[in-house]
């Protein structure tokens, strides 16, 4: 069911919050830029003046599970329009931390919303011409939700989902597994409980594979 429209590239970034994902995708775009790319960096829920207006809403004010889902399509229904479809049919790259996986596995998998809504949702929101958009390529982060919160502790403020209790991302850990395992060509697992510059040598190297880089 994936397809890409356009002759850009689509890759997106996933993993529980603390897993470490933010640096490598700027180091990504940086390499991907100085071999020529045009890169354009965005993020989700976000990435167009709505959408990151329903981001606020999203990480910071409590909802059901349902409203909460439908937020995130709403979001992404903007950015997809706006701001995705058209790059890539420039030929650009899209590098987009968080995609519909993180809905899968947060909304999904987290809060226990229904797998076939959102899969609706996604049909929905996603498709153009019949074909259902989908990054090439996802940057799976994977790292156990323990490590993850001693890493987050340390960090900021956290936000709604970040404030979870360890069980939750457990559950967010194992939609991201069975979105992976669903569609193993598009997923590359990037062990994340290494040094950052071991993390990001994995990143280059799956780019490098793919012959992105
Ligand atoms: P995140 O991507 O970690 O950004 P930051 O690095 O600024 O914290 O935060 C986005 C949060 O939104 C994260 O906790 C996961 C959540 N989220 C969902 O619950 N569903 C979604 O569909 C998306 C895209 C994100």
């Amino acid at each position: 069911m994936s397809a890409n429209q356009g002759v850009g590239l689509f890759i997106s970034f996933e993993g529980i919050d603390g897993a470490g994902k933010s640096t490598h995708i700027a180091g990504l775009a940086e390499a991907l830029s100085s071999k020529g790319c045009k890169v354009t960096l965005t993020r989700e829920p976000g990435g167009t003046g709505l959408a990151e207006k329903l981001r606020g809403l999203i990480l910071n004010d409590a909802m059901d599970a349902l409203t909460e889902s439908l937020l995130v399509f709403a979001a992404r229904r903007d950015h997809v329009e706006t701001v995705i479809r058209p790059a890539l049919a420039k030929g650009e790259v899209v590098l987009c931390d968080r995609f519909t996986d993180a809905t899968f596995a947060y909304q999904g998998a987290g809060r226990g919303f229904d797998l076939q809504t959102l899969s609706t949702l996604e049909t929905w929101v996603q498709s153009q011409a019949e074909q259902v958009l989908q990054p090439e390529l996802t940057y799976w982060f994977d790292l156990s939700p323990s490590l993850a919160a001693e890493r987050l502790a340390s960090a900021r403020v956290p936000d709604k989902f970040e404030s979870q209790p360890v069980a939750f991302f457990e559950a967010v850990r194992s939609g991201y597994a069975a979105r992976a395992q669903a569609d193993p060509q598009r997923f590359a697992r990037i062990e994340a409980n290494q040094s950052r510059e071991a993390v990001f040598a994995e990143v280059i190297a799956v780019a490098k594979e793919r012959g992105y880089l």
